[in-house]
């Protein structure tokens, strides 16, 4: 038997719990639990790298993993209901089996270029899924990072994801934490507004400091204004792109953005990256 490992062959995989994270049912977190003992140990993943999840006869997609690397034994993901292969996702049961392909990309260089800065993640909607496991690899590592600051906003109450999680962090003294909504809604008594309008007020330092950004494409563009008035360079923003993908690594070409494969050479790029590539962000 051959030794030369498969990049296309999954892991083979069981849902190990399924939560429902928002009030309209729409955004699940998956527990996955990889079936074979030596597929678990070989699992080594960086805070914001993604997996490819098959299901039989549906499909494959690219997920956010949104578990921290220590966490160890299962990953997680928290998957928006799109489209086929999502819905189908949705559907299944706790015990059905899907396929695992990854840890795919290159994540938030969280042991280089971040260790000993200040961090500040900033976060809209459900992309703020690789965020926590970067938030919880940092929590883990306490020591290795400066300030943390958190900026994260939903629509409303019903649709911010990890509420459990949000709560324990906001009683911590070690991490900042800002958590807004869109609109005033009965019973919220925290911020309200939009992510930038609260980067805008929170205006961390860009001193000696890293801010990931992940949403969609409208907020980050409104986020960086004011974050650009109190110092901040492309250099300091780090961003999580998304594109239509295949192969997931670097061989079909389907996720190319000009010269760079988003699978491949991203999904992480730093603002500067961005910027000379013909996407607007
Ligand atoms: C690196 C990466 C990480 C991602 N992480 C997450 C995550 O953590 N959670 C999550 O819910 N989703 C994530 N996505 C998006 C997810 O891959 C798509 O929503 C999924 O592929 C849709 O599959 P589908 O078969 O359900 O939808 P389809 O039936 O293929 O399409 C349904 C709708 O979704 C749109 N769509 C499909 N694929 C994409 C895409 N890649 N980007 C934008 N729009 C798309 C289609 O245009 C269509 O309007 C990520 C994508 C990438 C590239
Ligand atoms: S998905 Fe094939 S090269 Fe990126």
């Amino acid at each position: 038997m051959s030794s030369i490992k498969n990049p296309y062959r999954p892991y083979p995989a069981r849902l190990d719990n399924i939560k429902v994270e928002t009030e309209d049912g729409n955004l699940k977190t998956f527990r996955i639990v990889l079936e074979d003992k030596a597929d678990r140990e070989a699992w080594k993943h960086t805070a914001g790298q993604f997996a490819m999840l098959s299901l039989a006869g549906k499909g494959e997609i690219p997920i956010g993993i949104a578990s921290s690397p220590t966490e160890e034994g299962h990953l997680l993901f928290t998957v928006n209901r799109a489209g086929v292969v999502t819905t189908a996702l949705h559907n299944m049961n706790e015990g059905d089996r899907i396929g695992v392909r990854g840890p795919l990309g290159n994540g938030f260089p969280v042991d280089t270029e971040l260790k000993g800065k200040n961090i500040v993640i900033i976060a809209g909607g459900f992309a703020f899924t690789t965020l926590r496991a970067t938030l919880i690899y940092m929590l883990e590592h306490r020591q290795d990072y400066g300030k943390i600051t958190v900026i994260y906003g939903a629509r409303t109450p019903g649709m911010l994801l990890y509420r459990d999680e949000l709560e324990k962090w906001q009683a911590r003294d070690d991490v900042d934490i800002h958590v807004t909504i869109d609109r005033e809604a009965p019973g919220w008594d925290g911020l309200v507004g939009f992510v930038p309008t609260i980067a805008g007020q929170v205006a961390p330092s860009p001193d000696n400091a890293a801010a990931l950004i992940c949403g969609p494409p409208i907020m980050i563009k409104f986020t960086m204004p004011p974050l650009e008035e109190i110092g901040w360079t492309d250099d300091q923003v780090y961003l999580s792109l998304e594109n239509r993908m295949k192969c997931g690594i670097g061989i079909c070409g389907h996720c190319s953005v000009g010269p760079v494969y988003v699978c491949h050479d991203g999904p992480v790029f730093t603002r500067s990256q961005v910027q000379k590539l013909p996407i607007e962000y």
